[in-house]
């Protein structure tokens, strides 16, 4: 190879154009010589209909309703949590006007329309399936003196033996997910609720997330986190009658019924030991392939584990301590509905990713559908290998409202 200063190494120096060709399967060679003959247009094909953009971006979600948006709504594409200290002082009527103001700026825009005080009025133009969804950490009852209105089980997570955690990515007295399938409008709606939120809370920490492209697939299949892996299968169908049942809160304090917990948990994902893990290692630690996302027993995405079948040495297909096996749940109404976007920072100097999942599990009661999961998986899971816990927060998510209501009425109101 010519290393000599005079050497070529423009990008279109011939190496280059060779292993672009090589990249494009050749195309760029065809295309870059019926232009040169000036027959570049006589093979364009003429625009169709189907071409023209959806325009995702005018598509709204109502804020308005029993439930807020953001929980039973089909993911977007981008998602960010922020989580907030509350400010000394924050007392029951502090709290009450700052979830007046967030919920009244949280309206505007997802309608499309700009904040009340917006410097940027235009950048509200696309809600692009915005939603806003508030949760209460416990510091949120302590500061306005409504301890006794707790939700029992809302209390830091117990430490789990698999925990790595980080304070910077723990605890919350308040949360607001924004979730928009258009990053910019994401980034805009987090500025104008920081701000409503700033004479009374300081953000404590903010992690953003991704899922596909709106658009990429059909929206009825299920996604792949950044491990590869098909997650969400067994999941319950949002507005479903398990979904109902799982999710909504009905029983415990008054104000919450409608309403829902959260909890969060960001989870690292080792990818560096997982690289060079086998296919077979890959899918036993799940108990599905990474192919199809079948169960180990079947043969399609949505074939029902056969947790009972023997090979032919008589070891269970689906091994003991596969991921579905330990989370799966029998009973409907202790199920969890999963809500996870992939995360993807800057990766360390030397290359070491960091990336993961923002775990958002929605429940009606953390204590009994949550917890035993989680404590199952943490005793033992193929997939705690390759999977480190390094967030934690929860938090209960109040019920919707009316317009002219305000999120967190029924508790604060
Ligand atoms: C980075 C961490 C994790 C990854 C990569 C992961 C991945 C997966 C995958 C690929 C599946 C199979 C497909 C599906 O049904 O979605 C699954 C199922 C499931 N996971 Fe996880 N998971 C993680 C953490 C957790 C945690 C922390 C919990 C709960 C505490 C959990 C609960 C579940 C449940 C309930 C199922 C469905 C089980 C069934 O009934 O079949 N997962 N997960």
């Amino acid at each position: 190879m010519d290393t000599s200063p005079t050497a070529d190494t423009s990008p279109t120096a011939p190496a280059a154009v060779g292993r672009r060709r090589l990249l494009t399967g050749g195309a760029l060679t065809l295309g870059g010589a019926l232009a040169g003959a000036g027959l570049g247009t006589a093979v364009r094909r003429p625009a169709r209909a189907v071409d023209r953009p959806p325009e995702y971006g005018r598509h709204q979600v109502p804020f308005h309703g029993p439930h807020q948006a953001g929980i039973d709504t089909p993911a977007q594409a981008h998602g960010v949590f922020l989580g907030f200290d509350l400010a000394d002082g924050t007392d029951r009527a502090a709290l009450g006007r700052m979830m007046r103001v967030l919920t009244d700026d949280a309206v505007r825009l997802t309608r499309g329309e700009p904040a009340l005080a917006d410097t940027e009025p235009e950048l509200a133009a696309l809600p692009a399936r915005l939603t806003v969804t508030f949760g209460f950490g416990p510091g949120l009852f302590r500061a306005a003196g409504l301890d006794d209105r707790r939700p029992a089980s809302l209390e830091p997570l117990p430490p789990f033996a698999v925990d790595r955690l980080q304070d910077r990515w723990c605890g919350g007295d308040l949360l607001i997910q924004i979730c928009a399938d258009d990053p910019l409008t994401v980034a805009h709606a987090q500025r104008m609720l920081i701000k409503d939120a700033r004479t009374f809370a300081r953000l404590r920490w903010a992690q953003r997330g991704f899922r596909n492209g709106r658009g990429m697939q059909d929206e009825a299949t299920t996604q792949r986190n950044l491990m590869g892996q098909i997650d969400g299968t067994a999941n319950p169908a949002p507005a479903g009658d398990i979904f109902t049942r799982a999710v909504w809160t009905d029983t415990g304090p008054d104000w919450l019924h409608g309403g829902t917990t959260l909890v969060l948990r960001r989870i690292r994902m080792e990818l560096k030991t997982w690289d060079v893990a086998d296919t077979r290692a890959k899918e036993f630690s799940v108990g599905r392939t990474l192919g199809t996302g079948a169960p180990l027993t079947g043969s399609a995405e949505h074939d029902v584990p056969d947790f009972d079948a023997k090979d032919s040495l008589g070891f269970p297909v689906i091994p003991d301590f596969a991921h579905i096996r330990r989370a799966h749940v029998a009973d409907p109404r202790l199920r969890i509905f999963r809500r996870p976007y992939n995360y993807d920072d800057a990766p360390a100097p030397d290359g070491t990713p960091d990336t993961g999942l923002l775990f958002a599990s929605f429940q009606r009661d953390i204590a009994e559908q949550f917890l035993p999961v989680q404590r199952t998986l943490a005793a033992s899971d193929q997939l705690n290998q390759w999977t480190t816990p390094i967030g934690s927060a929860v938090f209960a998510v109040p019920p919707g409202c009316e317009p002219g209501g305000w999120i967190g009425q029924t508790l604060l109101g």
